[in-house]
């Protein structure tokens, strides 16, 4: 393991620049780096202790391809008619919505190229609603992990649409499940805040609805 030294960005920072980063180069990417990434995952609280995940690295192009190609259909046949007929998401104006549409769609069109996939998967044949609670922060971890390294990596989860087919391509075993498919790469462009509504938005105190009052202090300065 490595330490941060002191030039480089701490955690909030990191946190608040771990943006989906859509646009990745094809250049291969270090295994030593993979292996950082898995390393933070693992470190993820889950149930118990159990440790019942599974990480697929994958870089074989014939299994990319075959799951881009599933992965782009529900692209284009479910997601882009959906946002297309929505509102822009909170906090972000419709500028860069429309910017991060075609930043997805180019995604969509690209997915195969992305140099390394990690797929986490948990241990289960039937997975309830709180099953991804165990897997999820491992995945976080990794999209901070990899945007540290200076990677860029989005949280997929459209391949799910078609889980049957991508799982069997994948080569999972039938008590296996896929949760998230994760593209990593160098980014194309640069890495930078995240757009999110104020926090005013989504914080109550002690009953819905009510305002939180530590929230009219000023906020803390912006990382960096
Ligand atoms: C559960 C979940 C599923 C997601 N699935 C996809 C996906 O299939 N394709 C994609 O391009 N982005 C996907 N995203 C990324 C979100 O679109 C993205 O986090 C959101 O637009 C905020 O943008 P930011 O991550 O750049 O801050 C997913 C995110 C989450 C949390």
């Amino acid at each position: 393991m490595t330490e941060a030294s002191s030039d480089e960005p701490g955690i909030f920072e990191i946190m608040h620049t771990t943006r989906s980063m859509r646009r990745l180069k094809p250049d291969p990417v270090p295994n030593a780096l993979i292996r950082q990434i898995l390393e933070a995952g693992v470190t993820a609280a889950n149930g118990g202790n159990m440790q019942r995940w599974r990480f697929l690295v994958v870089k074989d192009p014939k299994v990319k391809e075959t799951v881009a190609a599933y992965y782009k259909r529900a692209w284009k046949e479910d997601a882009v008619p959906r946002y297309r007929a929505g509102a822009p998401s909170p906090g972000t104006s419709p500028e860069r919505f429309q910017r991060m549409l075609a930043a997805a769609d180019y995604l969509a069109e690209h997915l195969h190229e992305a140099p390394v996939w990690i797929v986490p998967c948990l241990e289960g044949a039937a997975p309830t609603r709180s099953t991804g609670s165990s897997i999820y922060p491992a995945v976080q971890n990794m999209l901070l992990a990899a945007r540290a390294l200076g990677l860029g990596a989005t949280l997929t989860t459209l391949h799910l649409r078609f889980e049957k087919e991508t799982e069997a391509a994948l080569g999972l075993p039938p008590d296996v499940h896929s949760y998230a498919l994760l593209p990593i790469g160098y980014p194309m462009g640069r890495f930078g805040p995240v757009g999110r509504a104020p926090l005013a938005d989504f914080v109550y105190e002690n009953r819905w609805g009510e305002p939180y009052r530590d929230l009219s202090q000023s906020p803390p300065p912006p990382p960096g």
